[in-house]
């Protein structure tokens, strides 16, 4: 099954989780992937899907092996894991990442659809991701919208300064990428 029909699939089955009909394009996929680079020592991708940024994450050098991956999904899971021997495919949701796979992580690559979450939602899934990160290190998250896809108040929790990327028209819907990191 080509990964289109496998999300649209998906998406049927669970709009909410996945909201989106369609996996991330190449250009946005690209730039989700910008800050990565083949020195890091410990990646990881949340809410991989069918793994369009995880190959654009993986075009940069950085050994499979150095890369965790997060879904929710069993049956992305399964795709993910044939398509990219050697990274680790975690079927979990990304807040529960703490103690699972590595610690010290250089960047987390955020595909999950935080924009319409609660607070209490993004603040575990973000919560998770730095307690799990070295500091400084970026959040990078995937959005459709016009404004950041962290609330004020989870930004301010944590103390996160952001800057975002040009709007990548090319993707369906429209994409930017967003990069938080915690204050020193
Ligand atoms: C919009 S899709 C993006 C998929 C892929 N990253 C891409 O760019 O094509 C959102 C993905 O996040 C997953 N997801 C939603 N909530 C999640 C959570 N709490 N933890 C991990 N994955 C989650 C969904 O199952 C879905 O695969």
């Amino acid at each position: 099954m080509s990964d289109l029909s496998l999300f649209l699939g998906q998406f049927l089955r669970r709009p909410s989780e996945i909201r989106a009909i369609a996996p991330t394009g190449r250009a946005a996929a690209a730039e989700m992937a910008r800050l990565v680079t083949p020195q890091m020592e410990a990646v990881a991708e949340i809410g991989a899907g069918t793994g369009t940024i995880t190959r654009a994450i993986l075009a940069t050098g950085l050994p499979p092996e150095r890369l965790e991956l997060y879904e929710l999904n069993a049956a992305f899971c399964t795709r993910l894991a044939e398509r990219f021997p050697g990274t680790r495919v975690h079927n979990l949701p990304a807040q529960e990442m703490v103690n699972v796979g590595r610690k010290g992580l250089d960047a987390v690559i955020s595909g999950v659809p935080t924009l319409p979450m609660p607070d209490e939602l993004q603040a575990a899934i973000v919560g998770a991701a730095l307690s799990m990160m070295k500091p400084g290190a970026p959040f990078v998250q995937i959005t459709y919208g016009p404004l950041p896809p962290l609330s004020e108040a989870v930004r301010a929790r944590f103390g996160l300064s952001h800057r975002k990327s040009r709007r990548i028209w090319a993707n369906l819907p429209p994409a930017r990428a967003y990069v938080f990191r915690q204050s020193a």
